[in-house]
C-alpha cells in the first residue's frame, strides 16, 4: 500500500504523514529532508547560492557537479537533525529543487524506497511531487494546504519553542518565496491533482486532519 501527500510548506502534511503512518504500522519518508540534506552538504562544501540558469549550470559549473555528486551519495534513511530546519537551508533546499539532474538523482531513491520499504507492509511519503512523480500508481493521494498567514503562525510557535530568534513575518516571506518556487519551478512543480483529496488545514488541528484523512481511507 503506498499513500502520497502532497502540498505546500508548514501546511500540516509531515505531521498528518508521520501519524499516518504510526496509525497504520508503514513506513515513512519525508522526501523534503533529501533535498534539505542536499542543501546542508552543499552549505558544508562552501555552495551557498548559485545561478539559476540551468542551462549554463549544467555546461559550465563546477557547483552543478558537485550538487550531484552530494545528491548521488545521499543515504537512506536521514535524520531529521535541527540544522536541516534552518531558514538559509529552506531557501537554498528550494533552489536546489529547480535542477532536473539532482530531481532525477533523489527520484531514484524516493522509489526506491516505497517499491522495498523496511516493514514490508505499505509507506507513506510526503513532498511534492509524490503522486504526480514519484509514486503516481499510489492507492491513496491527498494535497494539503493552508493560509499562508496560518502556515507562517505555526511554523512561529514551533520555531518559538526551540527559542529560535526568528520574527513572524520573515517566515511568511520565506513561505511565499518557496511557495511561488513550489508552483512555478519547470521540472515536478507542485500540482493539485484532481484524484488527490483536498484538506485545507486553516482552521483544523492535526488530530482533525488526520481523521479526516483516516476517514478517507477506510471509506
Ligand atoms: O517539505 P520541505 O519544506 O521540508 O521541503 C524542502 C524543499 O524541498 C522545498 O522547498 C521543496 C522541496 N521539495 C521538492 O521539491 N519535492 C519534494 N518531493 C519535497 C521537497
Amino acid at each position: 500500500m503506498k499513500i502520497a501527500i502532497d502540498g505546500t510548506a508548514a501546511s500540516g502534511k509531515g505531521t498528518l504523514a508521520r501519524s499516518l503512518a504510526k496509525k497504520l504500522g508503514f513506513d515513512y519518508l519525508d522526501t523534503g529532508l533529501l533535498y534539505r540534506s542536499v542543501a546542508l552538504n552543499a552549505k558544508k562544501q562552501g555552495i551557498t547560492d548559485f545561478e539559476l540558469d540551468v542551462e549554463k549550470d549544467i555546461s559550465s559549473n563546477t557547483n552543478m557537479s558537485k550538487l550531484n555528486r552530494i545528491a548521488s551519495l545521499l543515504k537512506l534513511p536521514l535524520i531529521d537533525e535541527p540544522d536541516l530546519r534552518e531558514q538559509e537551508i529552506s531557501l537554498l533546499a528550494a533552489k536546489i529543487a529547480n535542477l532536473p539532474k539532482v530531481r532525477n538523482i533523489l527520484l531514484e531513491k524516493q522509489r526506491l524506497f516505497a517499491n522495498q520499504p523496511p516493514s514490508k507492509m505499505g509507506v507513506v511519503l510526503d513532498g511534492r511531487d509524490i503522486g504526480t512523480v514519484i509514486i503516481p500508481e499510489a492507492n491513496f493521494k491527498f494535497f494539503i494546504d493552508a493560509k499562508p498567514e496560518i502556515r507562517a503562525k505555526r511554523r512561529y510557535a514551533e520555531l518559538k519553542k526551540l527559542n529560535k530568534a526568528v520574527s513572524e513575518q520573515s517566515i511568511l516571506d520565506d513561505i511565499n518565496k518557496r511557495d511561488t518556487s513550489d508552483w512555478t519551478r519547470q521540472t515536478a512543480p507542485l500540482k493539485r491533482l484532481p484524484n488527490a483529496f483536498f484538506i485545507d488545514s486553516t482552521s483544523l488541528n492535526a488530530d482533525e486532519v488526520l481523521q479526516i484523512a483516516l476517514n478517507y481511507i477506510n471509506g
